[in-house]
């Protein structure tokens, strides 16, 4: 098969990996890819969001399967746009990509469905909202509505602070037409765990969890980020906490995308929280997640273009039982450039990458970097590496995994040091 990936993040660095290992892969191409994808796949100069030329790309190049990793194209129609071509892509229809992309569809639609989550008022002026406000109480989190980069979403501490934020993204223009509608919920504590199904319309396809570290300090201190480190399965995760989740949460909304006319294949990833051991949902993504795609990949060992095609053709059935996983827990430590979740510095030189080939089981996954003139792997973004890492139990992967950081030379970056402390700290406290 002709494949063709598109992205440029270390979450297609790890598919692309993955995907270069199946026997079913004849050419792996990847727009617009980066540095580290090179290894694995031909790169293609083509941004992600421009979806006609990459369908002509597609047709031009006989690609039997294209797999979409980030939400953008999604939200664009890309899969729409290639299926009307005749090619199979593997990520939802534009319709369908509204779970992820309009919070206030995906509220909507767990409402009339019954699909446990936080309860939630939308709006679109702030009088209503601050009525809303007043009458919840504090903590409450407000939303923007549309994508906004991870950035949208703000737990207000006081009613004061939640009115702001909705003046915020109501009347500044800070998040564009992604702001034009607030959602406000009910704040809800607990733990979060991610967890991600396949889907390809009607038939679902359980695969496994992991847990992010989206604040960018050690401790889960500082600003909000796209995710700092992840390890997978989640530390909660256990069989009757999965069934919860595919019986009041994954299920139902399949079953309701289809009812709805917009049935929903690709990747599911439910962002949850879990409280007093009953999940509920925080939010839906139309793809894996970055950096959890990372630490799934490192423990997936069947074929994940057969995965992948059989939810593109609609036939996860026949796939059902190809799925393996490793024993060993894995982990992600995600390396960024300092600044990061704010501006920074690009262009930076990141040496001693090959060193990290010395440590077991540990894979390096690009984010933000291209190779400069002279051949060095230069840094473009926040998010940088991914240093992955399998072990025979977590402490053993995290070993690694900052065995390997150590070993890195690139004084603009940082990571965080505490990757999987709540899972850590529970095995502490078996003991
Ligand atoms: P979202 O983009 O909807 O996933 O929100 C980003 C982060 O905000 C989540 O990962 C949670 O940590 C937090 N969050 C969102 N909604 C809620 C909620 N209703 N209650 C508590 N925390 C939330
Ligand atoms: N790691 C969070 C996300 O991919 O949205």
């Amino acid at each position: 098969m002709n494949i063709l990936l598109i992205g440029s993040g270390g979450r297609e660095h790890a598919l692309a990996w993955s995907m270069a290992q199946s026997k079913l892969c004849t050419k792996l191409y990847c727009a617009p890819g980066n540095a580290g994808i090179e290894s694995c796949a031909e790169l293609v100069d083509i941004g992600a969001d421009n979806v006609d030329a990459l369908v002509s790309f597609a047709k031009n190049n006989a690609i039997d399967l294209v797999v979409v990793g980030p939400e953008g194209p999604l939200v664009l129609g890309l899969a729409d746009r290639l299926q009307e071509a005749g090619i199979d892509a593997f990520g939802p229809s534009a319709a369908a990509a509204r779970l992820e992309g309009s919070k206030g569809f995906m509220k909507d639609l767990c409402a009339k469905y019954d699909i446990p989550t936080a309860g939630y008022g939308r709006f679109t002026d702030v009088e209503n909202a601050a009525a809303f406000i007043a009458q919840t109480g504090a903590p409450i989190v407000v939303k923007a509505d549309g994508l906004a980069a991870g950035k949208g979403v703000i737990i207000a501490e006081t009613e004061g602070e939640a009115v702001e934020a909705v003046k915020d993204m109501l009347c500044g223009n800070s998040f564009g037409t992604a702001g034009a509608e607030v959602i406000i919920e009910e704040f809800m504590d607990g733990e979060e765990v991610s967890y991600f199904a396949l889907a390809d319309g009607k038939t679902i396809l359980p695969l496994t969890s992991a847990q992010d570290h989206k604040r960018v300090g050690d401790g889960d201190v500082g600003l909000n980020t796209g995710g700092m480190g992840a390890y997978s399965p989640a530390r909660l995760m256990d069989d009757a906490l999965e069934q919860k989740i595919l019986t009041q949460i994954i299920e139902p909304t399949v079953a309701a995308m289809q009812a709805e006319g917009c049935a929903f294949a690709g990747v599911l990833y439910a962002g949850l929280m879990i409280v007093e051991g009953e999940p509920k949902l925080i939010e839906y993504n139309a793809r894996f997640g970055d950096p959890e795609c990372q630490t799934i990949m490192v423990r997936l060992e069947s074929d994940l273009v057969e995965i992948l095609q059989a939810a593109a053709q609609g036939r996860l059935d026949a796939v059902r039982d190809n799925v393996r996983w490793g024993a060993d827990p894995s982990m992600c430590v995600v390396m960024a450039t300092k600044g990061y979740p704010g501006s920074y510095e690009k262009n930076t030189v990141i040496n001693g990458l090959q060193d990290t080939a010395n440590v077991q089981d540990l894979t390096v996954f690009h984010a933000g970097t291209v190779r400069n003139e002279d051949g060095d792997v230069v840094s473009i973004g926040g998010r940088v590496l991914g240093i992955t890492a399998t072990g025979k139990d977590l402490r053993e992967a995290k070993g690694k995994c900052y065995r390997a950081v150590d070993l890195i030379d690139w004084p603009e970056g940082f990571c965080r040091r505490d990757i999987g402390w709540r899972a850590l700290k529970s095995d502490d406290e078996a003991v």
